[in-house]
Order: structure tokens, then C-alpha cells, then sequence
């Protein structure tokens, strides 16, 4: 626990002076008058990561579609904290922007936990009718306005798996006793007891020493994290649970947005949805690829009947629907657009 919290103010301190040093909230002018602005952007994947190449086409397109008035500066891999610390960042307004897992946005706004659900997503054609077609999404988007943030969009993070040592998860039976990391979710919590394991919550950057060190058996993730974030050097048996999509998603400090002008939100808006759009096919394109990487590492792919781990999932959904009026109607308009 002291480790914990002596790691977490390290990684503001520094935040800080990092953030500090590069000035930002600058004050020039464009050819048609607009004021331009800095905007300060972090996430923990790698440049090498298909979710960062499609940052970098947001910041492409904000900077393009607003005649330079609007500057996005990304800061990759971790270096301005984990996923709780940049949202910490972003809800003080210190940081503008942080592209984070809807997982790790639970703890900070409740109903975000619907993307969470196990198998609340049928398919991947009912998580893309969902992400970009339904209601709820965008008034949960709005919700945390007053938590110091809202969401302007989503990329797709594609289908989480469990993955282990070496040993083949082909029932809930056989993650009895493993020690199963997890996002810091309650639901991924509820989650992977409801699957029959033991979960271990932890920020993403500690799971590749928690698996060589033995600390966790085994954790859930997609493809890219055993390849990009090369977790399949250390676990060798990715087992096709196929039990979340959790989508990522784009967050903006509330501080930061009350201070743009219109025509820059819109901007911000139009651009992420763009490279939204185009993420779908990097990604796709990412899969392939990484599926092969894969395989070279040694990695071996069990495909399962999921079945029993559906039906384990089913009382989370119950329990959700209950909560409160405002989470049945959101269940319910997901399920409506899997057409
Ligand atoms: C995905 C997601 C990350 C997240 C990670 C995790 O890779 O894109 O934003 O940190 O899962 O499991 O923590």
C-alpha cells in the first residue's frame, strides 16, 4: 500500500513538472482571428500501438480543420501517469485531454460500468451500432461534466480474452484459485469472481512484472497487450473468452472546454469522430497483424464454447438493470441496437 502511494506521488510530482514545462494554453492569433490554443493530451500506449496512430490523426485533422488554431500535443506511453492518474490530471484541469479505457473511468462515473458488462456486446457490429448510434452513450458522455470531464468520443480496443501462463482456461472451473488481473472496475471485479477466478485489480503498466514475477496466474486483455505490450513473452495461453469490448475513450477536462470557442469544440468534436471512423480499419488491420506476432511469440489461441461463462456473466446484468431507472433504460437501449 505505502509502495503504492509513494509510486502515485512520484508520478504526479513529475507529472507536474513535465506538464509545467511545457508551457501551454498558448495565445496567438490565426489568419481568421481565432485565438489558438494548446491542448495537452496523455495515454499509456506506446507510439507503436494502433490506438496512438489514431490519435495522432485526431491531432492531424484538430489542427487542419481549425486553420491552426487548435494544437494537440501527445504525450505517449505512461509518461504522464497511469490511467487513474491522468483522469485525476484532466478532472483538476492541469492536463486538457486523456484518452483512457471506459473501464478506468468507472470509479469516477458509475454508469460508465455498462461498457464493462461481460457479454453486453453480442457482437462486434452491435458495439459499433452501439458506440456510435445510441443515445445513452452520449448522455453518459455528459454525465461527469460537473466530476471535472467530459467524453468526446471512442476508438475501438477490440475483444478482451483471458490469457495465462501456459495453462487452457476451457470452463470457469479452471480459473479456480487464479489470480486474474483486472482494470481498476468494480464490474471487471464482479466480473472475473462471477467467472470463477480471483481477481487482482492493477494499472495496466505493473502487469508484465506481475506475471513473471508470479504475483498474478494470469490477466485479460486484447491482442495487442501480448504483442505491442508484449505480455506474450511471459503468458502463453490466450483463451478466446471473447467476454468484454470496452471501448477507449477520448476525455476533456471540463476547465479546458468552457474555454474554447464554438467553432473549436466542433472542431475537437468532428475530429474525433473522424479518426473514430478511421480507427476502425487500423485496428482491424492491427488484429491480423498482431494475431501473427502472436503466434511467433510462441503464443498459442484456444477457442472455446462460451457458453458457461455467458451464463456466468447474466447476474451482473441483473444486478445492473436494477441499480436505477436510468441504467435500465440504458441496457435496454443497447440491446435495442443489436439489429
Ligand atoms: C486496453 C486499453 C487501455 C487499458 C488496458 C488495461 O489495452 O486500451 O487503455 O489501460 O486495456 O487493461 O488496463
Amino acid at each position: 500500500m505505502f509502495k503504492k502511494i509513494k509510486l502515485g506521488l512520484l508520478v504526479s510530482v513529475s507529472s507536474l513538472v513535465l506538464l509545467s514545462a511545457c508551457g501551454g494554453g498558448g495565445t496567438a492569433t490565426t489568419s481568421s482571428g481565432e485565438k489558438s490554443v494548446s491542448l495537452r493530451l496523455a495515454h499509456n500506449q506506446g507510439t507503436d500501438h494502433p490506438v496512438h496512430k489514431s490519435l495522432e490523426e485526431f491531432t492531424k485533422l484538430a489542427k487542419e480543420e481549425s486553420d491552426n488554431s487548435v494544437n494537440v500535443q501527445v504525450f505517449p506511453s505512461g509518461q504522464l501517469g497511469q490511467e487513474r492518474d491522468v483522469i485525476e490530471l484532466v478532472q483538476s484541469g492541469t492536463l486538457d485531454l486523456a484518452k483512457v479505457s471506459a473501464s478506468a473511468l468507472e470509479s469516477f462515473e458509475d454508469s460508465y460500468s455498462i461498457f464493462s458488462l461481460p457479454y453486453v456486446f453480442k457482437s462486434q457490429e452491435h458495439y459499433y451500432n452501439v458506440m456510435d448510434n445510441s443515445k445513452s452513450v452520449q448522455e453518459i458522455y455528459k454525465l461527469s461534466k460537473d466530476k471535472g470531464f467530459i467524453a468526446l468520443g471512442w476508438y475501438d480496443a477490440g475483444q478482451r480474452n483471458v490469457y495465462t501462463g501456459d495453462k487452457e482456461v476451457k470452463s470457469p472451473k479452471d480459473l479456480a484459485g487464479m489470480k486474474i488481473r483486472v482494470q481498476e472496475s468494480q464490474t471487471s471485479i464482479a466480473m472475473i469472481k462471477a467467472m470463477g477466478g480471483s481477481p487482482t485489480p492493477m494499472a495496466f503498466g505493473e502487469v508484465y512484472t506481475s506475471l513473471q514475477q508470479g504475483i498474478i496466474d494470469g490477466a485479460e486483455n486484447n491482442i495487442t497487450a501480448l504483442t505491442v505490450n508484449k505480455h506474450g513473452e511471459v503468458a502463453k495461453a490466450y483463451t478466446l473468452t471473447e467476454h468484454q469490448y470496452v471501448p477507449d475513450i477520448l476525455i476533456v477536462s471540463t476547465k479546458t472546454w468552457d474555454k474554447l470557442s464554438d467553432s473549436q469544440k466542433d472542431t475537437l468534436a468532428n475530429a474525433v469522430k473522424e479518426s473514430s471512423e478511421s480507427h476502425k480499419k487500423v485496428w482491424a488491420d492491427a488484429v491480423k497483424s498482431e494475431e501473427e506476432a502472436a503466434e511467433k511469440l510462441g503464443v498459442k489461441m484456444y477457442e472455446i464454447d462460451k457458453e458457461p461463462f455467458i451464463k456466468a456473466a447474466e447476474p451482473l446484468h441483473e444486478e445492473f438493470v436494477k441499480k436505477n431507472e436510468s441504467y435500465k433504460k440504458y441496457f435496454e437501449d443497447f440491446q435495442a441496437q443489436n439489429k
